[in-house]
């Protein structure tokens, strides 16, 4: 491990913050210049809207870095912890954002080679260049390759890799209208036998559907172990973010 520094980011992007700060405060300064009291009223309310948005998002940020992430961290570990995996051979994970899941499976199993796709658009403070500086701080970037790719088409062929894991992406996939395609697309590229631990919001109906619906597609697309497991059970929250939480879930077993 060398002494570079470690960042792996927080859920809640940074330019987001800004933006919000920035658009908040705009029709606050408008009303500073001579104009009608009913614009004037309208500008202060719109303000306070999005100020209220900046506070809300900015109580999340600082959630998520508390502890040095103690929650994300909890939460990938969760992930791991589910991969029925031994680590011999070849792994993925999809939408790896600053590289911490791929970065943790690659240090968990010496002998594996690690894998780690993402779209990194602009919405987010990740990219390839901040996954391998990661890894080389971790002292893993032998057994890491980051690759820019979108979820819903993934560069591989088909059964090429021994395990998928995949935390928080599938519902921020915007190329594709049906979360369940982008789903199928992970599992094609998983060879027959291999394991997958996935966490996302599966219990959000109105993306991914009824979730017995969700587990009984994967059964049909031959699928042969799906397991569940609901990580908020597990974990201290306020209810605040037990709320933002409610429909997580991590779904394992192995195809
Ligand atoms: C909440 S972050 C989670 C990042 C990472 N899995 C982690 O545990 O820190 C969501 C991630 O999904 C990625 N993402 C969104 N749409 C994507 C797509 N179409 N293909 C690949 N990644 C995508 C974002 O770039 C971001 O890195």
């Amino acid at each position: 491990m060398t002494n570079q520094k470690i960042d792996y980011g927080n859920w809640v992007p940074r330019n987001l913050l800004y933006l919000l700060f920035i658009i908040s405060i705009i029709p606050a300064i408008i009303t500073l210049f001579p104009i009608i009291l009913i614009i004037k009223v309208i500008l202060w309310v719109l303000a306070g809207i999005l100020f209220f948005f900046f506070i809300f998002m900015l109580y999340f940020y600082l959630a998520f870095a508390k502890n040095n992430c103690e929650l994300q961290n909890m939460m990938r570990g969760f992930v791991i912890e589910k991969l029925l995996w031994d680590g011999d051979g070849k792994a993925l994970d999809i939408g790896t954002g600053a590289g911490a899941l791929a970065i943790y499976l690659a240090k968990q199993f010496p002998k594996s080679e690690i894998w780690g796709i993402d779209y990194w658009g602009k919405g987010w403070n990740f990219s390839k260049k901040l996954c391998e500086k990661n890894a080389l701080a971790e002292g893993v970037a032998n057994r890491t390759i980051f690759q820019k790719a979108s979820a819903s088409k993934l560069p591989f062929k088909d059964n090429q890799f021994d395990a998928i894991v995949s935390n928080y992406v599938y519902h921020e996939v915007r190329d594709v209208k049906d979360k369940k395609d982008v789903i199928k697309e992970s599992f094609r590229v998983l060879k027959k036998g291999g394991f997958f631990s996935l966490q996302d919001l599966f219990l959000h109906e109105k993306k991914f559907g009824e979730i017995e619906n969700l587990k009984s597609t994967l059964k049909d697309w031959g699928i042969k172990e799906v397991n569940s497991f609901n990580p908020i059970d597990h974990m201290k929250m306020n209810r605040f973010l037990r709320n933002m939480f409610k429909n997580a879930l991590i779904l394992y077993g192995q195809k």
